[in-house]
C-alpha cells in the first residue's frame, strides 16, 4: 500500500503491473479470477456486503470460508462455489484476543495459510474479507503470491481490537497487502490512523441495499407480522435489528423501553458469536426493569424487509462507532424513520432531522426523547422516511455498490485504466 511511511519503506501497490491489458473495454468481472476468503459462516454485514459482490462475479470465483454455517447454503444456492476449510483452534480466537495460547492455536494458523495460498494459486486475485481472512491470507503471501485486496468492515480503533491485532494489521497492511477498500470514511481514516498510509490509498465503497427486496412487501404482510407476534396492529412499535452483542446496544434500548410505558419494542437478531452471556443479562434487564410484556425477542430472521416495514421506528443503538451499519440503510429502505447512534460509518449515511435522527451513543434519555419525539409528531418521521428513502435509492442501491466495487477492483488490477482509456464513456 502507499505510504507516508519513510521513502526507504516498501511500497506494494505501487509496484503492482496490471494483470490483463485489454486493447478492448473490459468488464473486470469478466476478465479477473477471484478467490473470495471470509472468516464467517454466519451471516453478518461482511458476508451480506460480500454476497451480491460474489454472485454477479461472471469470471471464475470461488468462496473460501474458515467456517461453516447459514453463509455456504446461501452462497450455494445462489450458484456460488464454496469451499470450507475449518480449523477450530483457530475459529475459536476472538478479535480482542489477549490469552490466546499460541502454542496450541499455531499448527492450525499454519495449516490454514497454506490452504488458503493452496486454493488461491489458480486465481488471479485473492479478495480478503474480514479480520482473520486478512491475517491468514497475507501471512501466505509469499507461498501464493498472488495480488491482495484487503476489504475493510472495521474501524481499527482500540475500542474494537486488541492491541496485537492491531500491531499485526499494521505490519501486514504495509508489507503484504497490495489494496484495501473500505466500507466507510470512517473505517479509511482509522486504517491511515493506525498505517500511516496515505489516505487516497484507502477508497472507500459504502454498502448498497436491493431495493426491489423492499418494495415487494406489502401492508397485508406487514399486518400479519403483527397479529403473529399477538400485537394490536396499532401499538407503537420499535424495532432494534442486528446481532444481539453488547456493543450493539440492545441494552440501551431497553432502558429506553423503561422509560416509554406505551412503547414496544422488538430485538430481531440473535448471538452469532457465542454472546450467550449478553442474551442472558438481556432477559434479566428486562426483567429488573419490568418491560417483559412489551419486549419480544423474535431471533435471526431471514425476512428483514418484512421485519422492518412491520415497525413503527426503526433503532440503531451501537456504544462503539459502527463502521457503516447496513442495517441503517436497510431501514431506510425500508421507509421507516431511523433513530441511529452518531458515531463512526453512521454520520456518513444519516443527516439529523433531514433523513433520519442522530442521538449520542449510549445516551438513554436522548434515544427515549427522540422516539418520543417521532411518535407525537407522525408527518415529521414520515418526512424523515421519505427522504431516507430518497436518498438510499440514490447513494446506497446495490447496483451503485458494485459498480463501485468493480471499479475498484478494476482499478487494484490495472484493467481499468485500460477499459477508461478505450472507453471514456465507461470512467
Ligand atoms: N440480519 C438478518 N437477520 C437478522 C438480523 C440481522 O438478516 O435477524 C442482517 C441485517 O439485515 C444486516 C446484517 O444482518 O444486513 C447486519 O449488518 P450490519 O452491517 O448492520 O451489522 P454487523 O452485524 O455486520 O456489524
Ligand atoms: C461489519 C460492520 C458493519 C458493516 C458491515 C458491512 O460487520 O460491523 O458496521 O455495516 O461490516 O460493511
Amino acid at each position: 500500500m502507499k505510504s507516508t511511511a519513510p521513502a526507504n519503506a516498501p511500497v506494494i501497490a505501487s509496484q503492482a503491473t496490471p494483470l490483463y491489458a485489454p486493447s478492448y473495454p473490459a468488464d473486470v468481472s469478466r476478465v479477473v479470477s477471484i478467490l473470495f476468503v471470509d472468516q464467517s459462516g454466519q451471516l453478518g454485514g461482511a458476508e451480506f456486503s460480500l454476497l451480491p459482490l460474489a454472485v454477479t462475479w461472471a469470471a471464475r470465483r470461488e468462496v473460501l470460508l474458515l467456517s461453516d454455517g447459514p453463509f455456504r447454503t446461501r452462497l450455494e444456492s445462489l450458484g456460488v462455489p464454496v469451499r470450507v476449510a475449518c480449523d477450530t483452534r483457530v475459529s475459536g480466537i476472538r478479535k480482542r484476543a489477549v490469552h490466546v495460547n499460541w502454542l496450541m492455536a499455531l499448527p492450525g494458523i499454519v495449516r490454514q495459510i497454506r490452504t488458503i495460498a493452496r486454493h488461491a494459486e489458480s486465481f488471479d486475485v485473492l479478495f480478503l474479507n474480514t479480520q482473520k481472512a486478512l491475517v491468514l491470507g497475507a501471512l501466505g503471501k509469499p507461498l501464493h503470491r498472488k495480488r491482495i485486496i484487503w476489504h475493510l468492515h472495521d474501524i481499527m480503533s482500540g475500542d474494537h481490537f486488541g492491541p496485537l491485532q492491531r500491531l499485526i494489521v499494521r505490519w501486514l497492511t504495509r508489507y503484504a497487502v497490495d489494496h484495501v477498500v473500505a466500507n466507510s470514511h470512517a473505517s479509511a481514516a482509522s486504517l491511515v490512523a493506525l498505517t500511516g498510509c496515505a489516505p487516497e490509498a484507502v477508497p472507500v465503497v459504502h454498502n448498497g441495499v436491493d431495493l426491489n427486496e423492499f418494495s415487494h412487501v406489502d401492508d397485508a404482510d406487514t399486518g400479519a407480522l403483527r397479529r403473529r407476534l399477538g400485537l394490536p396492529e396499532d401499538v407503537y412499535l420499535a424495532g432494534l435489528f442486528g446481532r444481539l452483542a453488547p456493543w450493539k446496544g440492545q441494552h440501551i434500548a431497553l432502558a429506553a423501553l423503561a422509560r416509554l410505558p406505551d412503547l414496544h419494542l422488538v430485538l430481531v437478531g440473535s448471538a452469532l458469536f457465542g454472546e450467550q452471556a449478553y442474551v442472558a443479562s438481556l432477559r434479566e434487564q428486562a426483567a429488573r426493569l419490568g418491560v417483559e410484556d412489551r419486549l419480544i425477542f423474535a431471533g435471526f430472521r431471514d425476512d428483514m424487509p418484512a421485519w422492518m416495514k412491520a415497525v413503527d421506528v426503526i433503532l440503531h443503538t451501537s456504544t462503539e462507532p459502527e463502521p457503516f451499519g447496513r442495517v441503517i440503510i436497510e431501514g431506510m429502505a425500508a421507509g421507516r424513520p431511523v433513530i441511529a447512534a452518531s458515531a463512526g460509518g453512521v454520520t456518513e449515511i444519516v443527516r439529523h432531522r433531514k433523513n433520519g435522527w442522530l442521538v449520542p451513543p449510549g445516551n438513554v434519555e436522548a434515544l427515549a426523547d427522540a422516539i418520543e419525539t417521532l411518535h407525537a409528531a407522525p408527518e415529521l418521521a414520515q418526512r424523515l422516511a421519505d427522504q431516507a428513502l430518497i436518498d438510499v435509492s440514490r447513494q446506497f442501491s446495490v447496483e451503485a455498490y458494485l459498480e463501485q466495487m468493480k471499479r475498484t477492483i478494476a482499478l487494484a488490477t490495472g484493467v481499468a485504466a485500460i477499459t477508461n482509456a478505450a472507453s471514456p464513456a465507461s470512467a
